[in-house]
């Protein structure tokens, strides 16, 4: 997280994460038993997670917030960072004079096979996308790696005529094969390492999906660097 003096902060890359960082430790932090021996470190703790996400909402209000807003949340790796995102969006809304309407949708996309991306981008489901048209749309993702799917679902929804779309993306990977993609809004910016946990699975695993509904205090809530053993037990 070092930078020299003389260089200007570039917020738009969020908090930058750099390469040699080697995260911290599994043992100082607590995560669900059956993940004992998959991960390599905690890359995020999820109490940054959160802080950082409430200063998220804060700019995107300041950018948007007088216009109605139409979140579409891209599942299902983006649902915890959409929820607290739009409860920070709330709470902000809630303690201004303008009342911002906001909607939350949901789609569908699919990508990646095991850490590779398939570069195909399939929408397989969500809602009619003709509803967006003249809309202010916020798309909410949990991670842009080469950027291929955020590009394919944006060429899909400026068919639909939006009034303006932006992007949050709680994470960009830093990744030579990225295609120049960039997000309004970024939480982190990452190494080029396959995370999980806070919702971004591998293979639908770390995930924890049905423990969100139920809240279990044990879901893997940090974001985490998976080892070989991981990628190995988890392959399809
Ligand atoms: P891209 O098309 O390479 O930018 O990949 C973006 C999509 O792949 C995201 O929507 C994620 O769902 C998924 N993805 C990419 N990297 C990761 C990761 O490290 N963990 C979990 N999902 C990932
Ligand atoms: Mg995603």
């Amino acid at each position: 997280m070092a930078r020299s003096s003389d260089e200007a902060p570039d917020y738009g890359r969020g908090v930058v994460i750099l390469d040699n960082w080697p995260g911290y430790d599994l043992n100082l932090f607590t995560y669900p038993q059956h993940y004992y021996g998959d991960l390599d470190s905690v890359l995020i703790p999820h109490g940054i997670i959160v802080d950082r996400i409430e200063r998220l909402a804060k700019d995107i209000m300041k950018d948007i917030g007088n216009c109605d807003i139409m979140v579409l949340c891209v599942l299902k790796g983006g649902y915890k960072f959409c929820a607290d995102l739009v409860e920070h969006l709330k709470n902000i809304s809630r303690n201004s004079d303008r009342f911002v309407s906001m909607k939350v949708d949901f789609i569908r996309l699919k990508s990646y096979k095991n850490d590779q991306s398939m570069g195909e981008m399939q929408i397989i489901g969500g809602e009619d996308l003709s509803t967006l048209a003249g809309k202010n749309v916020l798309i909410v993702e949990d991670v842009v790696g080469t950027g291929r799917t955020m590009t394919a679902l944006l060429g899909n929804i400026r068919k639909y005529k939006p009034n303006m779309i932006k992007v949050a993306s709680l994470l960009v990977k830093r990744t030579p094969r990225c295609d120049g993609f960039r997000p309004d809004y970024v939480g982190f910016e990452i190494p080029n390492v396959f995370v999980v946990g806070y919702a971004l699975d591998y293979n639908e695993y770390f995930r924890d999906l049905n423990e969100l509904v139920h809240f279990d205090p044990l879901l893997l809530q940090h974001i985490c660097v998976i080892n070989e053993h991981g990628k190995e037990k988890y392959r399809v």
